[in-house]
């Protein structure tokens, strides 16, 4: 025999030799029917890795000090619902629980919502803190009475309108970025970690009718987030509002309608203003009451 058939013949022989060394099938092999020619099988296509979430922003935490000022900074303790938007692996919705808050942070990417709540069952607040998978910008935020986020500059921004539209006295932290032209009240740097502090104002621009006993005026007030200015105009008299001053729902300005300048301090509720006049710079703190409505 020539070296290259035997060459050819060896694999054959080999796999014959494999196929009696497995009892069964050397067994079976005789009895066995030919299979019938089949089309080949369809490929089985392996099964897909769930699609990855197109984030907004990656996951970077915010170093725990920090996170303690935020929300001290909010002041947030038993009463509050904080909502923390893009909350990674659950530290601030964690660290408001162990103040007292109840909290939900809210994460796009399962991994995170995963470890979070990991995190949580070792916390000892998960009656009062939960993490939800969903999109921050398809969250309803109305229940909240505070916001947390490090996310991004134009994020921010296209949250902005949303905030602004809270229930005025809604805080908000935000751990580096700004809200553009809506300066923050209250801005600190914590080892070298800028953190933005806002109360959601209350929307006062606009024309208003003032009552107070038997004075009547109206004030005109221009509102640009929670910085106002304004006239009041007293029959044919316009005079300027001074120390306005705009925090939440509450507001206070000085106006001179007589001889002596009046402080006024209210409340504001949708179209309507209550509060008291202070008589002067450093009036009395029981002053006369005073309402307005919106024109
Ligand atoms: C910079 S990390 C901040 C984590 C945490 N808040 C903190 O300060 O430690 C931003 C988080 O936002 C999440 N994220 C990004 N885009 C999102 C979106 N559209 N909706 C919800 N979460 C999102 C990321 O998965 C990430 O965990």
């Amino acid at each position: 025999m020539r070296i290259d058939s035997l060459a050819w013949r060896l694999p054959t022989f080999a796999f014959a030799a494999a196929l009696l060394a497995m009892p069964a099938l050397a067994q079976d092999a005789p009895t066995q029917e030919a299979p019938a020619p089949q089309a080949p099988a369809a490929k089985e296509e392996a099964p897909k890795p769930p699609a990855r979430p197109q984030l907004d922003v990656i996951f970077v935490p915010t170093p725990q000090a920090a996170v303690n000022r935020m929300l001290e900074l909010a002041r947030v303790g038993p009463n509050d619902f904080v909502i923390d938007l893009g909350s990674g692996d659950g530290r601030i919705a964690i660290t408001a629980g162990k103040r007292g808050a109840r909290a939900m942070g809210v994460d796009l990417d399962p991994q995170r919502i995963a470890d979070a709540r990991k995190n949580l069952a070792a916390s000892g607040v998960s009656d009062r803190v939960s993490f939800v998978q969903q999109n921050l910008f398809e969250t309803d935020l109305s229940k909240a009475t505070v916001l947390t986020m490090y996310l991004l500059p134009h994020l921010n921004l296209k949250l902005r309108p949303q905030i602004l539209d809270l229930k005025p006295g809604t805080r908000v932290v935000s751990h580096d970025f700004t809200m553009g032209e809506w300066q923050p009240d209250v801005f600190e740097d914590v080892n070298g970690r800028d953190l933005m502090f806002w109360i959601v104002p209350a929307k006062v621009g606009g024309n208003w009718k003032v009552e107070a006993g038997r004075q009547r005026f109206d004030i005109s007030l221009k509102q640009e987030f929670q910085e106002i200015k304004g006239t009041a105009q007293i029959g044919n008299r316009r005079v300027p509002l001074t120390r306005t001053r705009l925090e939440g729902d509450r507001i206070e300005f000085t106006a001179l309608l007589g001889r002596r300048p009046l402080h006024f301090q209210g409340r504001v509720e949708g179209d309507r203003m209550t509060g008291r006049i202070l008589g002067g710079e450093r009036g009395d703190r029981r002053g006369r009451r005073w309402n307005a409505e919106r024109q």
